[in-house]
């Protein structure tokens, strides 16, 4: 995974068929996409519930490219060896999540992980300036996370905060929430360069029928590049 700070499109798979999840990873790739975004959810962090290591650990052999996994879990720290022998690419932990982000990320980049470290709307860049020397990706939450299809959040003027506090470190900003061709240019244009989309992605397609994903998928990268 060569660092480079193109766009790359990142479809949430929260927002796909979850009795189809491999088939989904595996179209939504050769429909365009360049990571698959994986949404862990613990109904405590969060007010929601997805799945666990288990289903990362099903899904590594139906995709190619990079397994983005975002933990909306606290604690964290008991899960972190489960995820990396699941064959996480990246591993994101929430700044919220608890007192010690510090020894988190230090234990995902132990476990052989790249570790992200992720912002809920209500949480300034500030946050993480402390830990910009043990991550490789920030994920500046657009929406309250928890649910996909969510109304987008502007967080523009933290994204250029955290695109300048980065400089010329090799750590992504990618945003997640409400990202679709609308929205997609502002936080590009912010500095942002891994975009998460559920809905807008997953929309209209299907396993049987994915040709919409692709349609999609292009219709974001168009918007960005203008
Ligand atoms: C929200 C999740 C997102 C979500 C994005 O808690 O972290 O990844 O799936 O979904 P959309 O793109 O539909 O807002
Ligand atoms: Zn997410």
């Amino acid at each position: 995974m060569p660092f480079d700070r193109s766009i790359k499109i990142a479809p949430s798979i929260l927002a796909a068929d979850f009795a189809a999840f491999g088939a989904e990873c595996e179209a939504a790739e050769a429909q365009g996409a360049d990571w698959i975004h994986v949404d862990v959810m613990d109904g405590h962090f969060v007010p929601n519930l997805t799945f666990g290591p288990a289903m990362c650990k099903a899904l590594r052999p139906h995709i190619k490219g990079v397994m983005d996994v975002h933990l909306m879990i606290a604690p964290v720290d008991p899960y972190i060896d489960a995820f990396a022998e699941a064959g996480a690419d990246v591993l994101t932990a929430h700044v919220e999540a608890g007192p010690h982000i510090h020894r988190t990320l230090q234990a995902i980049r132990a476990a052989g992980v790249r570790p992200g470290v992720a912002l809920n709307p209500g949480t300034p860049a500030e946050a993480v300036r402390d830990v910009l020397g043990l991550v490789e990706l920030v994920c500046v939450m657009t929406v309250n996370p928890g649910f996909g299809g969510q109304k987008f959040i502007d967080m523009g003027d933290k994204i250029r905060a955290l695109r300048e506090m980065i400089g010329d470190r090799e750590i992504h900003i990618e945003i997640d929430g409400g990202v679709d061709p609308k929205t997609a240019p502002l936080v590009a244009g912010a500095g942002a360069d891994v975009l998460v989309a559920g809905s807008a992605v997953f929309k209209g397609g299907s396993v049987a029928n994915p040709e919409p994903y692709g349609e999609n998928i292009r219709a974001i990268r168009a918007a960005v590049a203008g």
